[in-house]
């Protein structure tokens, strides 16, 4: 309700401003284009037909996961914890929601409001009654895999809740967190590699343990985890935020718009995630297309591309047409909303505070740090080691680029080297032939350079396309060490803490 209430206040700032005025012929376009959603909204008729019977038959269930750690990665627990209150306000029971955040952010000791999260600068606190069935060191790929698969002998640590579904059930799988071609982040383990998860995917289709399944996922290049490798009739329908080689946004980022609360010196959100959170209409007429198309026009700042990112659609195409309650039941309360011309007023009000609406998951990493450094005080030992933070984190930044630069010179040739590294495959094929090629390269350039970090995951395609001209990971032990081999330098991966 509140964040309702602060578009209206949008609004009539908007009205009140002669700002507004001079851009009313962007604006007047704009709504000519919004033109269709007038169609969309359809208005409750007192002879409503009764729901088909497979919407309302079984069960539904819902894995929500965010991958990261850290408060610089606040958003994502946030996007998390919110998706949680919708479900639980939309009828779904805790018992069929499976949570997997890391869990360090509500008590974190750079947390403002200690024991809150919020998703929205005017937001309500979204973590209480979130239930912690996987955190810390429990939020791993095979607790992850193994819930999916309702497979509790697996499970290692957390809850041990578990997907339990049965043939007439629907699920939600919602993952937010870092990404990089082919990979999704995880908070302490190994990442998630795209192969895995689609196996895992049609082993849950093999077991016959669900009708119909929708996915979302938050991360940068999040569309490589399911183009090429996705296969269709498995019942299974995705959204991705962007496309296979685009960074996805943070957004509600300081000095950003709309910013959060100055104590906050973190994004709160991630742009495609308070999108389809806050697209909250009547969820009993609303389908998955709707949902996409306001979600896209608004990821990408009102279809303009000018900042924000592709979102994708994977998977069975005719599930589409299904009312979202199906997956994310419904809230009375949402009976009657509508979501008209909101993208088009966040260009507008951009525009007039001269503010970036989101920044790339990576770049918010170090906006970040930034924030932390520059508000505190000056000669403070908090000042020094923020510094330190953000000039480490850079640096080590560069190491990786660099790094994995050289290797490319080393294998290909200066003159070939980066091209042969940054090739993209056309949109709809697969990054990777072999993934046990890719996984192998990781591990063997981690071993001579340091671990990837979230930052790092950029680089998958790189080691993507070493595998793809046919070259193993012996070649590669010989040429990262040569990249790497002086590990004792200032800033060496063990000089700096990130050695594999
Ligand atoms: C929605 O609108 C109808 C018709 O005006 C009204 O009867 C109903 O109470 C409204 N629902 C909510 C939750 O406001």
């Amino acid at each position: 309700m509140r964040i309702h209430n602060y578009y209206h206040g949008i609004i009539f700032f908007s009205l009140a401003t002669l700002l507004a005025l001079l851009f009313a012929a962007s604006t007047a376009a704009a709504r000519k284009q919004g033109a269709g959603w007038d169609g969309k909204i359809k208005m409750s008729t007192s002879e409503e037909e009764e729901a088909p019977a497979d919407s309302t038959s079984g069960v539904r269930w819902a894995v929500l996961l965010a991958g990261s750690s850290g408060h610089g990665n606040y958003r994502h627990q946030a996007d998390v914890c919110h998706a949680y209150q919708i479900l639980r306000k939309g009828g779904v029971k805790d018992e069929n929601i499976v949570v997997f955040m890391y869990d360090d952010i509500a008590h974190n000791i750079e947390n403002p409001y200690p024991g809150t999260i919020v998703n929205h600068p005017q937001g309500s606190d979204v973590y209480c009654g979130v239930p912690k069935d996987y955190t810390g060191s429990d939020v791993t790929v095979s607790n992850f895999f193994a819930a999916i698969l309702g497979d509790k002998s697996s499970i290692e640590g957390g809850s041990g809740k578990v997907v339990d579904s049965g043939p007439n059930d629907h699920i939600f799988i919602y993952y937010t967190d870092h990404g990089g071609p082919g990979v999704l982040g995880m908070p302490t383990t190994d990442n998630l590699y795209a192969v895995d998860f689609v196996e895992t995917l049609k082993k849950k289709h093999a077991a016959g343990t669900y009708k119909e399944m929708v996915i979302y996922v938050e991360a940068c290049e999040s569309g490589s985890i399911f183009e090429g490798l996705l296969p269709e009739g498995l019942n299974i329908y995705v959204t991705t935020a962007s496309n296979a080689q685009e960074s996805s946004w943070g957004t509600y980022c300081p000095g950003m718009w709309p910013p959060p609360p100055p104590e906050y010196r973190t994004c709160l959100g991630d742009l495609y995630s308070v999108a389809w959170m806050e697209d909250k209409e009547n969820l009993k007429i609303e389908t998955l297309e709707d949902q996409y198309i306001i979600v896209k026009s608004r990821t990408s700042n009102h279809n303009t591309y000018r900042s924000g990112s592709h979102v994708m659609q994977y998977g069975d195409m005719n599930i589409v047409v299904q009312e979202l309650e199906r997956y994310l039941g419904f809230n009375p309360a949402n009976e009657n909303v509508t979501t008209p011309f909101l993208p088009e007023l966040n260009l507008a009000d951009t525009l007039m505070a001269g503010k970036e609406l989101a920044v790339n998951q990576r770049d918010a990493d170090l906006l970040h740090l930034w924030h932390k450094y520059h508000s505190a005080a000056e000669g403070s030992t908090r000042k020094l080691k923020a510094g330190e933070e953000l000039v480490n984190t850079m640096a080590y930044r560069m190491h990786l680029d660099n790094s994995v630069k050289l290797i490319g010179n080393l294998l290909f040739g200066s003159e070939a080297g980066p091209s042969k590294l940054n090739t993209i495959r056309p949109a709809g094929q697969v990054l990777v032939d072999d993934w046990d090629c890719l996984k192998s390269m990781v591990r063997t350039f981690e071993s001579s350079c340091g671990v990837l970090t979230q930052y790092g995951m950029k680089h998958m395609r790189a080691f993507a396309n070493v595998c793809n001209a046919g070259l193993d990971a012996t070649k590669m032990a010989w040429v990262a060490d040569q990249a790497c081999g002086n590990r004792l330098g200032p800033w060496s991966p063990i000089s700096m803490g990130y050695s594999a």
